[in-house]
């Protein structure tokens, strides 16, 4: 057996020992980005569910703190937070203004909504001992809560997990809630759905959409758990989808994305990055999850219709150290124990092949290829995750057609791969738990001449 790589991610959020799942309650308030996120205090599988915690003045540097929210009646499940500028909840005192969490409370045979406050920016947190929505049932959670100005009201969206309904709720006051609609079911059904959201973009043209999106596990787009969205319309009551469902992702370590509250001007998501077919599994015993990167969420105007974009939020080029630029084909050496960003683009009239294949002294571990008008993104069997089902494989997804330039954009860390392509319309998240550290990727182009190329590796 081969000694096993360091696997600690380097850039991306992961708590110092024990489990982590979705992000929860995640907030920007007074410089600082609130990640607070499923914990299990006293082991490195799932159970014993806390809301662990923690900031960052950037999205890109972390400090982690104590749990904010600590299981007590009940376990705490997923949930969100906002800050409550208005004191519409009740909860402020002498002008402080409360942030609000919302959370399920988990119990075998119940889970229902609860709310916990903090008058001191997050630091100390008071649970509000009554629930706010209990219908009575045992898979019933994962509020999401927004302002929703033209209606003057707090939206909720949750999720009823078996009938893979999303019912949007109205409060003044984040206390009493009145059912407005139910969404679906409808999309891919093929597992309970989780974690809903809908949420408002405007892209960079003043344009507004709406964003319906629920993860669903299992029925995944490669096996295993996966993130479906649509765009549509709201009206302070009802969501219209306008689209089909989508994959928000076609890797498979992309789960439970929500987005941050109080961003103005843009949005910000990141994910679990894991896949509830393998998470309880992975080779990081002591420590299992990690964060996605942070994203900019936002929509096109193509001409086939809106669509979804994904871009790395550009606090990160702050971690870029040295940088190597380069055209045509290449063999570059990594160094071992940094991390990686690479972007490529190309002239975008050319049917043109890239193909990075990535190597480390036991041989290929990854293979990212755009073909054909396919994006393909290969795993292979590594000695570490050879009992990890469903982690070898290859995923697929449509490049699409655009005019101009063509361009990829990777991030590889100690133990993933995130690829960007497309402008940001085809996004693969992955895990990658080489057999050994990757220390060379070869850059092919096959077929065709590549014109205009570009590409840019920089440490990070
Ligand atoms: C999604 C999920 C949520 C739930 C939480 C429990 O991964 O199953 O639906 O609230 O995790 O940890």
């Amino acid at each position: 057996t081969l000694k096993r790589p360091n696997y600690r991610p380097l850039f991306h959020y992961a708590p110092a020992a024990n489990w982590i799942n979705d992000p929860n309650g995640l907030l920007y308030h007074r410089g600082l980005y609130h990640l607070y996120y499923q914990y299990n205090p006293h082991g490195d599988t799932h159970g014993n569910m806390n809301w662990g915690k923690a900031t960052s003045p950037d999205l890109v540097h972390w400090k982690e703190h104590d749990v904010a929210l600590p299981q007590h009646a009940h376990e705490i499940f997923s949930g969100s937070a906002v800050v409550d500028w208005r004191n519409t909840s009740g909860f402020g005192r002498d002008g402080m203004i409360p942030l609000v969490a919302c959370y399920t409370g988990h119990t075998p045979h119940n889970q229902s909504q609860f709310l916990a406050y903090s008058l001191d920016d997050g630091e100390r947190w008071t649970y509000h001992p009554e629930p706010v929505l209990d219908a009575q049932k045992t898979d019933f959670r994962d509020p999401k809560v927004f302002w929703h100005q033209p209606t003057e009201q707090w939206i909720m969206a949750i999720v009823h997990p078996v009938e893979r309904q999303i019912e949007l709720f109205g409060s003044p006051n984040l206390h009493d809630w009145t059912s407005l609609s139910v969404f679906g079911p409808v999309g891919a059904t093929g597992g309970i759905w989780e974690v809903p959201e809908l949420f408002s973009v405007v892209n960079e043209h003043g344009e507004s959409h709406w964003v319906m999106k629920v993860d669903l596990n299992p029925g995944g787009p490669f096996g295993g758990s996966g993130v479906q969205y649509w765009l549509g319309e709201f009206d302070g009551v009802t969501f219209s989808a306008r689209t089909p469902a989508r994959w928000v992702d076609h890797g498979k370590d992309f789960y439970a994305a929500i987005t941050f509250s109080g961003t103005p001007g843009r949005t910000v998501w990141l994910a679990w990055m894991n896949n509830w077919q393998y998470a309880q599994q992975v080779p990081t015993p002591g420590q299992r999850g990690t964060m996605s990167l942070p994203r900019v969420v936002t929509v096109q105007n193509d001409p086939e219709g809106p669509v979804l974009t994904q871009a790395p939020v550009p606090e990160l080029t702050a971690l870029r150290q040295q940088e190597e630029n380069w055209s045509g084909e290449a063999c570059l050496n990594l160094q071992a124990g940094q991390g990686h960003e690479f972007r490529l683009t190309w002239d975008g009239q050319d049917a043109a092949t890239v193909r990075l294949k990535f190597i480390s002294a036991t041989g290929l571990e990854a293979i990212v290829e755009v073909r054909e008008g396919i994006l393909r993104l290969v795993r292979t069997a590594t000695e570490h995750t050879k009992n990890l089902d469903g982690y070898a494989g290859e995923h697929l997804a449509r490049w699409p057609e655009i005019a101009g330039m063509q361009d990829l954009h990777l991030f590889l860390d100690s133990s993933s791969l995130e690829v960007f392509g497309g402008g940001g319309r085809v996004v693969m998240t992955n895990l990658l738990y080489s057999n050994q550290p990757i220390t060379e990727v070869e850059v092919q182009s096959i077929d065709t001449e590549l014109n205009g190329q570009h590409w840019t590796l920089s440490l990070m």
